[in-house]
């Protein structure tokens, strides 16, 4: 069974085996995540096709694989041998390439430091470092003192916490990743620091028609101040913990992460809450408490899918820690508390006939409890609506188009039916629904099934039409 909030993992190391890849699936992951910070554009190609060749042609089984753009991260450009910090000492930050100069850290891919401003924070390492700004001594150097010190490895990230670099929405290295996406034709996008609506739109239009779907990652303070347009420009986002929490007080990032699920679920975007879930089993074979309850919290807040990062990309047991997630899903949804859920959506009164007949097939199916609900769709639209009623029922696309039934897999419950005819009218369309998920099913005369569809048979956002059928 595939659990209703979906299991994505990062693509690494640890895991780029097909046997281990194969694994992971068996285990539960539907989605996952190759990280362009660490594939590069050459690698890319060979490591898309290993995770899409896992897509097995029997049903149920969509694989979803999505890019993670790198965005604006900056790295410290330094030093051959790592460098010991230790408090109060005074250094200087530099953009230059020349690594000779020990006692200066050298950054690369920024115009100019002039953004920052005495006091200033830098961050380093994902915070494990932390420095503050003395003095501005030119255009591209300043002087910092070390608030907290530590070891500085090559390559390791550096955040700007209260000041905002000049960085374009796109860039050079987003713009040969995107490039390759119109080839590759992953099944969505994930834009990293976003910053803007604009930015979002921006990145659309490069990809043109057929694009793939739009995650914005939300990892910076700019981004919660227009977080409702970026919301509506994308059709999902991810909770980015690890850069959040840089970008504000550490103790505000789960008050950011339940009120940004709510958004997402009043919406209809899916939510993805990511980074450090289980990361403690990146070195031991079980997670921590905290851990445990972690996951739990985000499922029953509402998540649509929880995201493994180094647990899979570099850990050292990354089939358990997918093991450990599925359980505490399970775990989780069973208690999932579907009156608070619905009376906490904002938007039901703002109805559409779609989203009406979609709010009345998850009624129908607490009241009967129904065995699937199916949704006759072309784009995926109609699923869409439906999963955010969270019904109790496995939410199905009946789809002809892989491509869509990839994209379905992004939400709450859903799963796909790729049908391989085309009907010729809506009546025809249901009936083979009905007839198909009957048999793969194995359902019995009794049992109810919900059926979701259109009078206008493939157009798209049509849906108003619900039918129940009970199998003779
Ligand atoms: P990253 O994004 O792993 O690409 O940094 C997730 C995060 O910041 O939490
Ligand atoms: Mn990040």
């Amino acid at each position: 069974m595939i659990p209703q909030t979906k299991i994505i993992a990062t693509v690494g190391p640890a895991c780029l085996m097909p046997d281990i890849l194969q694994k992971l699936v068996a285990a539960g992951v539907t989605i996952f995540r190759l990280n362009c910070s660490h594939i590069g554009p050459s690698d890319l190609p060979t490591v898309f096709k290993l995770v899409r060749e896992l897509e097995a042609p029997e049903p149920f089984r969509t694989i979803s694989v999505f890019l993670d753009l790198p965005g604006p991260k900056f790295r410290i450009n330094q030093p051959e041998k790592p460098i010991n910090l230790k408090e109060s000492d005074e250094v200087t930050l530099k953009i230059s390439s020349d690594k000779s100069a020990p006692t200066s850290l050298h950054l690369s891919a920024l115009p100019n430091l002039t953004f920052l401003k005495e006091a200033s924070k830098i961050v380093m390492d994902d915070g494990k470092i932390v420095l503050q700004v003395l003095q501005l001594v030119s255009d591209i150097e300043v002087k910092v003192t070390v608030i907290k010190g530590g070891e500085i490895k090559s390559r390791k990230g550096i955040d700007f916490v209260d000041a905002t670099p000049p960085v374009p929405d796109i860039t050079e290295s987003d713009l040969v990743f995107l490039d390759l996406a119109k080839q590759l034709k992953p099944d969505a996008i994930a834009i990293s620091f976003v910053r803007s609506a604009e930015q979002v739109r921006k990145i659309k239009r490069m990809l043109g028609q057929d694009a793939p779907l739009i995650i914005s990652k939300i990892e910076r303070r700019e981004a919660l101040d227009q977080i409702e347009e970026i919301v509506d420009e994308s059709d999902g986002i991810m909770v980015a913990r690890g850069d959040l929490a840089l970008s504000l007080p550490l103790e505000k990032t789960p008050k950011v992460q339940r009120r940004l699920i709510e958004l997402a679920n009043d919406k209809a975007k899916f939510v993805i809450i990511a980074t450090q879930m289980l990361s403690s089993m990146v070195t031991n074979p079980i997670p921590t408490r905290a851990e445990v309850t972690d996951v739990y919290h985000a499922v029953s807040q509402g998540a649509d899918c929880v995201m493994l990062s180094d647990e899979t990309a570099v850990g050292a047991h990354p089939v358990e820690a997918v093991s450990v997630m599925k359980k505490i899903i399970v775990e989780a949804s069973s208690e999932f508390n579907f009156d608070n859920y619905k009376t906490r959506l904002k938007s039901l009164g703002t109805t559409s006939i779609s989203d009406a007949t979609a709010y009345a097939a998850a009624a129908a199916c607490f009241k009967l409890g129904t065995k699937a609900l199916v949704c006759c769709t072309t784009s995926g639209y109609s699923v869409r609506l439906v999963s955010r009623y969270r019904p109790a029922a496995p939410i199905l696309g009946f789809t002809r188009e892989p491509e869509v039934a990839r994209k379905i897999n992004f939400y709450w419950g859903a799963n796909s039916v790729v049908a391989n005819f085309a009907a010729t009218s809506d009546r025809e369309e249901r009936d083979r629904a009905f007839n198909e998920i009957v048999y793969k099913l194995s359902l019995t005369p009794g049992d109810r099934v919900i059926i979701l569809g259109g009078l206008q048979t493939f157009k798209i956002g049509s849906t108003s039409i619900l039918e129940i059928r009970e199998v003779e």
